[in-house]
């Protein structure tokens, strides 16, 4: 659902100011980080079961593909439907020549876009945009996978800007070397599933994620000083009870929940305001 405030949300996208995020469902984020509108597994297309025409969102697309503000870059972080919304890309390239696309090769080799929207960073490459940095992490959608050598089929992206630092972990496990490559950047804000696994998700061919207690403790691990729970309310069969993330990290580890609709003012967590 979303947020009553969240009405004319192409107009409150277009004016983000920067260092706000807006939560878009799911892992998705638009945010406005150095001069530059980026958005973060945006998925505002419908997804349907399977030779259906009944929603699996329990979130409606907000808007149409059409109707989405000029963005300047879109990160991906895996080739899955909740993550990865070609209509949207596609629209966007050919409306604007200079939105740039950051995903895995496997995926940018796949998109009917412009070559040069396409920015294959590869494992650990980085870009500075404008005043935005951004690199690109492998993580682990179970396991750590390349789709070429130096090249993941998943990634996470750490981004950097005006003094803030936020890693978006897309669809991931923890893992000691995951630790390590976050922690060094002492991140503000860390974007993480809290959605877990089991048995019958896994005979579905649900892949897992963290669960909300690996979240805290990975959000503690790299030194982050606040965790933005995500991966809990676009599917009725995969989400998670965000309230329980929050109510298990009091005293380890600031929540800030992440509502469709509802701007967060990143820079808040460099006054200690949050
Ligand atoms: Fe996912």
């Amino acid at each position: 659902m979303w947020d009553c405030c969240s009405e004319d949300l192409e107009g409150k996208l277009e004016c983000l100011s920067d260092g706000f995020a807006m939560p878009m469902g799911q892992c998705g984020f638009v945010l406005e980080a150095g001069g530059m509108k980026v958005a973060i597994d945006l998925v505002v297309s419908d997804l349907f079961y399977k030779g259906t025409d009944i929603s699996r969102r329990r979130i409606e697309p907000p808007f149409p593909v059409a109707s989405c503000p000029g963005l300047d870059l879109i990160l991906v972080s895996h080739d899955h439907a909740d993550h990865l919304d070609r209509a949207l890309i596609e629209d966007q390239t050919k409306r604007n020549e200079n939105c740039r696309v950051i995903a895995p090769a496997c995926i940018l080799d796949s998109l009917d876009i412009p070559d040069c929207s396409k920015l294959y960073v590869g494992n650990y490459g980085s870009v500075r945009l404008g005043g935005l940095f951004v690199k690109a992490i492998p993580i682990l959608h179970m396991d750590y996978e390349n789709s070429s050598p130096g090249f993941s089929r998943f990634y996470g992206y750490l981004l950097r800007w005006n003094g803030l630092t936020v890693f978006h972990g897309g669809d991931t496990l923890s893992s000691r070397r995951l630790v390590d490559d976050i922690s060094r950047y002492r991140p503000d804000y860390v974007m993480l599933p809290i959605n877990g696994r089991d048995p019958e998700r896994l005979s579905k061919g649900i892949v897992g994620n963290m669960d909300a207690c690996e979240a805290i403790d990975f959000a503690v691990s790299v030194g982050a000083k606040a965790l933005i729970p995500t991966h809990f309310d676009f599917f009725k069969e995969n989400g998670a009870d965000v309230e329980t993330c929050r109510h298990i990290a009091t005293g380890r580890m600031r929540v800030v929940v992440p509502v469709p609709g509802r701007c967060i003012d990143l820079g808040q967590i460099q006054g200690g305001q949050i």
